[in-house]
């Protein structure tokens, strides 16, 4: 039995799932093969994703494959109600309501494990955090994780030797980060910060905070906007390529002081702090797009603070020691909060990647021990020449002569 707001909203929903269909071709050839195959036949499949229009087609592609599925949200605030009832009218159990207070998020992911599933889908390792601590209990063939911040945690249990089934880094396949962080977040984050503030981003001084594969989409399309583009990062390599891509590299404190907006996407704790606070300008807008809203100090900016006041819908606006900090969607993910998340288009890359996944899983996980896994690169290779020529891209054919001398010593000068 599902826990949804509102029934009615199927429709809504159903209309939704089918705008997003258009642009997943890739995980349409797989749920036609899906279809005809079964590959997952007899298996329960519990997920803990953000419940968007393109989560839901990859649900009904685990359904096509034979699976039982039970869904819920990873983030409450990025919940569409819609797309939950539509799901629900589709045989998917979904255990998600928007904006649920955090008991009830956990009620729900409990909800999912109760379902008794074989394998596992997270979007930040909640669901597994729960395998390990209070669901112990309940044998698991193996699990698969969206993104960074799931896989860190992920390899942290491997290396203390916590984890007890295999769990495939879908993030660390090259079709899921180099274009789902980077395109995905960089266009959608953008977005968010537009919808919340409606800003000209042009002239605008734009820090992010974080120069992974997130950070380079976000600082590209705010450079593409127009913006004087900071980047703030403590890799040197990293933070080489951004000052040769044209961005101003400075420390946090030195970017907190000229900033107009401020995007962190660190995956990291407290990437804006009481320090970054107190050298803001007056006026300055906060957006995080890591995966967990821990990236801004909220508790530290509220305890100073003299007032607080929604003054729009995603921006509060924050009194603090006599000028005004906004922060945009409670400091969670901007993208999916205050935008639509990532375009259809490149979730059908990622979880072309998730559906594969399963069925590798299912197919080996007799042979695979309790660590972190990446998918065979060739399922990186098919994925992208699909999505390549489905873009109308063409590809370069090496002679075979070409490929003798690449894979030859002998060569050289003549
Ligand atoms: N918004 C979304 O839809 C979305 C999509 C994918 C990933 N994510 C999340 O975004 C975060 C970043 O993901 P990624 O793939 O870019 O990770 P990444 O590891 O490639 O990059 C993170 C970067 O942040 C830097 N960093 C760490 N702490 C910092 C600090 N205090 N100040 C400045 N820089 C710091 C690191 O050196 C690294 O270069 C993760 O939490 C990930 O889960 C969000």
């Amino acid at each position: 039995m599902s826990t949804i707001k509102d029934a009615k909203l199927a429709e809504l929903g159903n209309e939704e799932v089918a705008w997003a269909a258009r642009q997943m071709l890739v995980l349409e050839e797989i749920k036609n093969d899906f279809s005809k195959n079964k590959p997952l036949e007899g298996l329960n499949i519990g997920a803990c994703m953000h419940v968007t229009k393109e989560t839901a087609n990859l649900m009904l592609t685990l359904k096509e494959g034979g699976a039982k599925v039970a869904l819920c949200a990873s983030n409450p605030l990025s919940t569409k109600d819609s797309v939950a009832a539509y799901l629900a009218e589709n045989d998917i159990e979904v255990h998600a309501v928007w904006g649920v207070s955090n008991e009830d998020f956990f009620i729900h992911l409990n909800s999912v494990l109760d379902t008794n599933p074989d394998i596992t889908m997270d979007d930040g390792a909640d669901l597994v955090s729960l395998l390990h601590t209070e669901r112990v209990d309940l044998p698991i063939m193996g699990s698969m994780e969206e993104t960074t911040t799931g896989v860190i945690r992920l390899k942290s249990m491997e290396k203390n030797n916590k984890l007890r089934f295999p769990v495939v880094a879908v993030n660390d396949s090259d079709t899921k980060h180099l274009f789902d962080n980077r395109f995905g977040t960089g266009q959608s984050a953008m977005d968010g910060v537009v919808r919340a503030t409606d800003l000209l981003i042009a002239g605008l001084n734009v820090v992010v905070i974080g120069f992974g594969d997130c950070g380079k989409g976000v600082a590209e399309r705010a450079y593409g906007m127009g913006a004087k583009v900071t980047v703030v990062e403590p890799n040197s390599v990293r933070a080489l390529e951004a000052l040769m891509h044209g961005y101003e590299v400075k420390t946090s404190i030195n970017a907190a002081k000229i900033a107009d907006v401020i995007i962190s996407v660190t995956g990291n704790l407290h990437a804006l702090d009481t320090e970054h606070f107190d050298v803001m300008k007056d006026g300055v807008a906060l957006a995080n797009a890591g995966h967990f809203d821990v990236e801004i100090n909220l508790e530290a900016l509220k305890n100073e603070s003299t007032e607080i006041e929604r003054v729009r819908e995603h921006v509060e606006s924050y009194k603090y020691k006599g000028k005004e900090i906004l922060v945009l969607a409670e400091g969670r993910l901007v993208n999916l909060a205050a935008a639509s998340g990532h375009p259809a288009s490149v979730m059908d890359m990622s979880f072309a990647n998730q559906a594969l996944a399963s069925e590798w899983i299912k197919d080996n996980h007799e042979k695979l021990e309790s660590k972190v896994y990446t998918l065979p690169k060739e399922v990186d290779i098919k994925i992208a020449a699909t999505k390549l020529s489905l873009m109308g891209g063409e590809l370069e054919i090496l002679s075979d002569d070409q490929i003798k001398y690449l894979d030859s010593w002998e060569h050289g000068t003549s």
